[in-house]
């Protein structure tokens, strides 16, 4: 259960939009509807959703929501509003003709759900155009400075940990060695958390650099004296393709005979874990709330089980690391 923020209402609005932006993740449907029915009951009278993230905001591709319009979307991966990475969003003058579009609709201010480029998004466009912007955190990765939490990185994990938990069936019956690739081209946090859950020999992040012989031949090693159990290696698949294929191709080098399982977007889909559909409900009507309550230009996430506010400044600047002391129990675990 999270703690809600106590916050009064002192500004009014008749007309708000929402989008979804960047790479999907399962519990923006929840989001989305929490914005819709928090607003709509609180006496915002038009709700719009923008179709295809910062796209249709560019495209005026920006359509009424009703209370109705979000029913049975609770459960649902995805994002009914559909997402998109928009380059052209980049451009200053891009920005400015969005805001033109906005204004001609007369909607007065915009609550983006996304990853760290969409938080990006987010703040130039209210610091240029005045339009108040309310953030919300939602990405796979976890990877958002400012908030413990992420929507869909719950369902994630637990996507990655049902597949990984066949596949250790499978690896046990043939003694065989499995590299599983999890998503997180910058960063860990699924790698991690995953591996730790289902008993990964080793774990292998963005964070922190490793010298790939040096690794393969210490794999080797677990396994020629039975160190190693589980038979599952847990890889970020990180920023140069192909990670993956190196550490197999070393390993055969060094005698083993590993296989790849990459997991890729499967984890990017599926139905919202419950942990998720409350963090994004709770999210998508507290976004509202901090609007009434006079916000601009902030995120709101959660940090140690309340639900908080940061500004998108601070958001976009800072990075989240990995706990060194949570990934060293990766290596703790396992024999
Ligand atoms: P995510 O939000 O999941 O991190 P991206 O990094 O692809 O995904 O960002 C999503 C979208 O946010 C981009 O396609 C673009 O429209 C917008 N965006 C990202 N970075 C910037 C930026 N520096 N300036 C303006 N808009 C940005
Ligand atoms: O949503 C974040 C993320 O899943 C990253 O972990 C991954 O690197 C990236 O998106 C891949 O997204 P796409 O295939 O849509 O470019």
């Amino acid at each position: 259960m999270f703690t809600l923020p106590h916050l009064k209402p002192i500004k009014t609005y008749k007309s708000i939009a929402l989008l979804t932006s960047g790479g999907d993740s399962p519990g923006m449907n929840p989001a989305i509807r929490g914005i819709v029915r928090t607003a709509l009951n609180s006496g915002i009278e038009n709700v719009y959703g923008v179709q295809r993230g910062y796209s249709g905001l560019i495209a005026g591709d920006i359509h009424k929501l009703t209370s109705r319009s979000v029913t049975n979307i609770v459960q649902r991966g995805g994002t009914m509003l559909k997402s998109a990475r928009c380059l052209e969003f980049k451009v200053p003058q891009i920005r400015a003709k969005a805001a033109e579009i906005l204004k001609e609709k007369g909607i007065e201010a915009l609550i983006v759900i996304g990853g760290d480029g969409s938080m990006t998004g987010a703040h130039l466009f209210t610091e240029e155009t005045g339009i108040p912007v309310i953030g919300l955190p939602g990405t796979i990765d976890n990877d958002i400075p400012g908030s413990d939490d992420t929507i869909g990185f719950d369902t994630a994990v637990n996507t990655a940990l049902g597949a990984i938990d066949r596949i250790r069936d499978t690896a046990l019956s043939h003694e065989s060695l499995f590299l599983v690739e999890v998503m997180g081209r910058n960063s860990g946090f699924i790698a991690t958390q995953v591996g730790i859950a289902c008993g990964a020999e080793l774990v292998v992040v963005p964070e922190y650099e490793f010298d790939l012989h040096d690794l393969c031949v210490t794999l080797a090693k677990q396994r020629a004296n039975k160190l190693g159990s589980s038979g599952i290696i847990v890889i970020a698949e990180g920023k140069d393709p192909g990670l993956t294929s190196r550490i197999a191709y070393q390993l055969e080098e060094l005698g083993q005979e590993p296989k790849i399982c990459i997991l890729g977007h499967i984890q990017r889909g599926g139905s919202p874990s419950g942990h998720d559909r409350m963090l994004a409900s709770c999210l998508g009507a507290s976004a509202v709330q901090y609007l009434l309550a006079g916000y601009n230009d902030i995120m709101v996430g959660v940090q140690q089980g309340a639900i908080i506010d940061i500004p998108l400044r601070k958001v976009i600047t800072d990075t989240k690391t990995l706990d060194q002391n949570i990934f060293a129990i990766t290596t703790l675990l396992h024999k």
